[in-house]
């Protein structure tokens, strides 16, 4: 089966799907798979990449490739110094991609237009999802608990006293649309807020105020059958290093002690059912399939609130979504085989 990898890509979060990309080419095993990584460079350019010794090429020039519309895995190589040529047709594709312009349903429309299966969520799923805002909506009316927060949209921000007003302090400011924690920032103070929101339009054009939860932090993957039926892992839980603050995206990727993964997480059993329980609802909430990761805030008094979900999630070495899954009884290289078995089906 050839399977073309996508990575890289022109989001704040391009090095971590370097990373997440690097652990899935790894475990995509050669007897089953003919696997054919594509590196999308910041520029949004598929560069056709290799994956040698472990490591994937990330070239900064060289052969260009696309997917044929309604080629049903046509691909079509552009080489710098010689004639466009086809290569052998691909038929799955699998984006490692997260944030704009790869988690938020934009290549999944590609790859649909193209007629070729692809791995994890789709279109509608992806767009509202990575829609921190839009998704919120949804959640809220499907009767699923959120933080609260207010949008604020470029040119009209809000002074922080009425943030203030509508959510305590301090609040969180984040870009709607970004991952990694890319762009937050925590703020108590005009100067904080000031600063914040300039960082935080950096990324998007609408940011959104969300109120301080203090709480536990709880993952749970979600995995879509061929049947359509959801397989919800155990919860796992991310403990930040207090000198964080918050689980930022030095304390993911930079600092090696930044935060530690506990799976399963210590959670009363009744809890732990309710949130798998959750966690399939925002999944559907959002029109999501294939796979997902939701992110819960538990409160100490055991109240829990949807904090995202992550149709792309990190596969990186301190992910939660492969871990959870492991703890689970699925094996990163089973984890594969079902995705790609509910791309085909
Ligand atoms: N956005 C990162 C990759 C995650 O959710 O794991
Ligand atoms: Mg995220």
């Amino acid at each position: 089966l050839r399977i073309l990898v996508l990575f890289g890509g022109r989001s704040a979060e391009h090095d971590v799907s370097i990373l997440s990309a690097t652990n899935v080419m790894r475990a995509l095993e050669p007897a089953k798979y003919d696997a054919v990584p594509v590196f999308v460079s910041r520029d949004g350019q598929w560069l056709l990449s290799r994956f040698d010794g472990g490591e994937l090429a990330k070239p900064s020039s060289g052969t260009e490739v696309c997917l044929v519309p309604g080629g049903f895995g046509r691909l079509i190589a552009i080489p710098t110094d010689g004639a466009p040529h086809e290569l052998p047709k691909v038929d799955i594709v699998f984006p490692v991609l997260h944030g704009q312009h790869g988690e938020d349903g934009s290549v999944q429309g590609g790859v649909e237009v193209a007629c070729v299966p692809l791995a994890g969520c789709g279109v509608l799923g992806s767009a509202t999802a990575l829609d921190k805002d839009i998704a919120k909506r949804l959640l809220n009316e499907a009767g699923l608990p959120t933080a609260r927060s207010v949008t604020i949209r470029h040119g009209a921000a809000p002074t922080l006293a009425e943030l203030k007003d509508a959510l305590g302090l301090p609040v969180f400011i984040k870009p709607a649309r970004q991952g990694s924690s890319v762009g937050v920032s925590k703020v108590s103070d005009e100067s904080e807020y000031e600063s914040a929101l300039s960082e935080g339009f950096i990324h998007d054009r609408k940011l959104l105020a969300e109120e301080f939860v203090r709480g536990r932090e709880i993952e749970c993957s979600v995995l879509e059958g061929e049947n359509g039926g959801l397989f919800v892992s155990r919860p796992g839980e991310i403990v930040p290093a207090e000198s964080h603050g918050f689980y930022s995206y030095d304390a993911k990727y930079i600092d090696a002690d930044g935060a530690a993964l506990k799976v399963p997480a210590d959670l009363p059993q009744e809890i732990e059912d309710r949130i798998r329980d959750v966690a399939a609802k925002a999944f559907q909430a959002l029109g999501c399939d294939g796979m997902a990761r939701v992110d819960f805030f538990l409160t100490p008094d055991m109240r829990f609130l949807v904090n995202e979900v992550n149709t792309i999630p990190g596969f990186t070495d301190i992910s939660m979504y492969p871990k959870a899954m492991a703890a689970s009884g699925v094996s990163y290289p089973e984890l594969i085989d079902r995705l790609v078995a509910h791309g085909l089906a």
